[in-house]
This record gives C-alpha cells, sequence and structure tokens, in this order.
C-alpha cells in the first residue's frame, strides 16, 4: 500500500507517502493548513467577488484533496464563479482519501463531489466547477491561465523536479493573468529560485511548526510582506542560497545570480 493514515500533533489524521516519505500536512493537519496557507493567504474569496468572470485556481498536487475541499468549504454559499483545476499524477491518494473518509473526517460532507471527481474528472459544487487534470506537471499542462497556485507537490528534497528554476521558469511565462503562488517552503533556495524565475516573493503566514512560508506573485500589489534590502542580505550570507537548478547541488548563491536578484524584478 502507497499510503497509510497517521495521527499529526494536532490529533488530527492524515496520510502519509511510503515512497516519498512525506506526511501530507503534517503537525497541524490537512484543514487547518489548507485553509490559513493556501485559502485564506491567496484571499480567494475576496478576490473572486471582485471579478466579473471566474476565478481560475490551479491545485498542484490533488493528493487526498484537502487543499481542494477548503477551496470548495470557502466558497459555499458565496456569489461567485471559480474553476478550480487539480493535477495529479494519480488519484490513488484522493480514492484511499475516500475510502477512509470517516477517520479523515474532512472528506465527508464533500462525498458527492469527490466521487464524481473520481468517476468523471469533473464535479459541480455551488460557485465551483471543480476539473482534474492527469498526468505529469513537470510537463506545464494545458488550462485556463490562473489567478491562485496552490503549490503542494511534496518537498523539493523528495521531488526536486517541480521546484527548480526551469521548471518555475516555464510556469510563470503561462501566467497571463495576475497570480498568486503559496507554499510551505520558507527555504532560501525556493525564494531565490521563484525570483530569478519572474516571480515576487513575499513571507507568506506561518503554520504549524513554520513562523513563515513562501508566497509568490506575477504582481507585487498582490503580496502583504514581500521580501527586501534585508532578505537580500540574507540570501548574500547563505550558504544554500544557490537557486535550485536541474543537476545542481546546494550551496551560496553564484555572483551572477545575486547581480540579477538584487538588480531585477524584485525591488523595481
Ligand atoms: C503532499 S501531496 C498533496 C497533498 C494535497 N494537496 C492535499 O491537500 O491532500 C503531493 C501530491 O503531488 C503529486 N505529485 C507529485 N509529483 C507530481 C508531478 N510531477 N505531477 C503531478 N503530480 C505530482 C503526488 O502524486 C501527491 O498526490
Amino acid at each position: 500500500m502507497a499510503f497509510t493514515l497517521v495521527t499529526v500533533a494536532s490529533g488530527a489524521r492524515s496520510l502519509r507517502s511510503l515512497e516519498h516519505g512525506e506526511t501530507f500536512h503534517p503537525v497541524v493537519g490537512p484543514m487547518i493548513e489548507a485553509r490559513g496557507l493556501h485559502v485564506e493567504q491567496s484571499r480567494l474569496v475576496e478576490r473572486a467577488r471582485e471579478m466579473s468572470g471566474p476565478l481560475v485556481i490551479w491545485d498542484v498536487g490533488l493528493g487526498a484533496a484537502a487543499n481542494a475541499v477548503a477551496v470548495l468549504e470557502a466558497f459555499r454559499g458565496v456569489a461567485a464563479q471559480v474553476e478550480l483545476h487539480s493535477f495529479d499524477s494519480t488519484l490513488e491518494p484522493l480514492a484511499f482519501a475516500r475510502a477512509h473518509a470517516t477517520e479523515l473526517d474532512y472528506p465527508t460532507p464533500w462525498l458527492p463531489s469527490i466521487d464524481a471527481l473520481l468517476s468523471s474528472g469533473t464535479a459541480e459544487t455551488g460557485a465551483v466547477r471543480w476539473h482534474f487534470h492527469q498526468g505529469d506537471f513537470c510537463k506545464i499542462p494545458t488550462a485556463p491561465a490562473p489567478h491562485a497556485i496552490l503549490y503542494d507537490p511534496y518537498s523539493p528534497a523528495a521531488n526536486p523536479s517541480l521546484w527548480t528554476l526551469e521548471h518555475f521558469t516555464r510556469l510563470r511565462k503561462v501566467l497571463t493573468e495576475p497570480c498568486t503562488l503559496t507554499n510551505y517552503s520558507r527555504s532560501t533556495a525556493v525564494r531565490v529560485t521563484l525570483a530569478l524565475a519572474g516571480f515576487y516573493v513575499g513571507r507568506g503566514s506561518a503554520t504549524g511548526e513554520k513562523d513563515q512560508t513562501t508566497i509568490a506573485a506575477t504582481h507585487r500589489e498582490l503580496l502583504a510582506a514581500p521580501m527586501g534590502a534585508a532578505w537580500l542580505g540574507r540570501v548574500r550570507r547563505s550558504t544554500c542560497g544557490a537557486a535550485l537548478r536541474e543537476g545542481a547541488g546546494p550551496g551560496p548563491i553564484s555572483e551572477e545570480d545575486y547581480r540579477v536578484l538584487s538588480e531585477g524584478i524584485l525591488f523595481q
């Protein structure tokens, strides 16, 4: 079996991938992290209310659908239009969560939507049209350009190919709408990589044992706490500030990357 149920520090139940050796939403559990880190921080409901067309959300790493469920929950009874595009290479974790819905608890109110997604790849729940796209997210999929990306494809250590400069540069190119990208990493290397790929990078809210996470955006005004000069100083001093390039190991940032970073869009 590729997944097992675990109890995290908060007492909530979650999934653990035996293959990747990682627990989904550790410490605080699936729903606290999904709501705080992704839904609230991206201001999804406020932004959807301000739009004339649909707010498009990319849920990268559908997994056991805690982030997706947090979106369904946030838009319950809200007059808005939302397209939720979930990406994963497999439906196995969602099928596992479906089979253990009682223990996990959070899927239970949404079983009709989860069943529809599992059987037909789409579901309609109030304001939200939910679509599943199966495949390798390294090959940037074709879907309407997002306004928010909930980025949750395991950690850079467990799944390096989804955290490289090459990958984020390809992703940035398809972001033709103002867009946020939330994730649980607070690593300097991840932030440097996102900034070199053309994102503005900000300090994200705390979750679990992490005092901060990361929110990136195509537009600086989407960030509540953009990184500034003090962070740049820390990047220069860090022993692991190098961008995450394909085939490259950790180390300090190169002179050339530092120059691009300090002269680049981060501080315009
Ligand atoms: C930590 S889990 C996601 C947890 C999920 N967001 C949730 O709320 O339950 C990471 C997921 O990313 C998926 N994943 C990993 N690498 C991928 C890739 N290259 N393309 C698509 N999905 C990938 C895995 O199959 C796994 O379901």
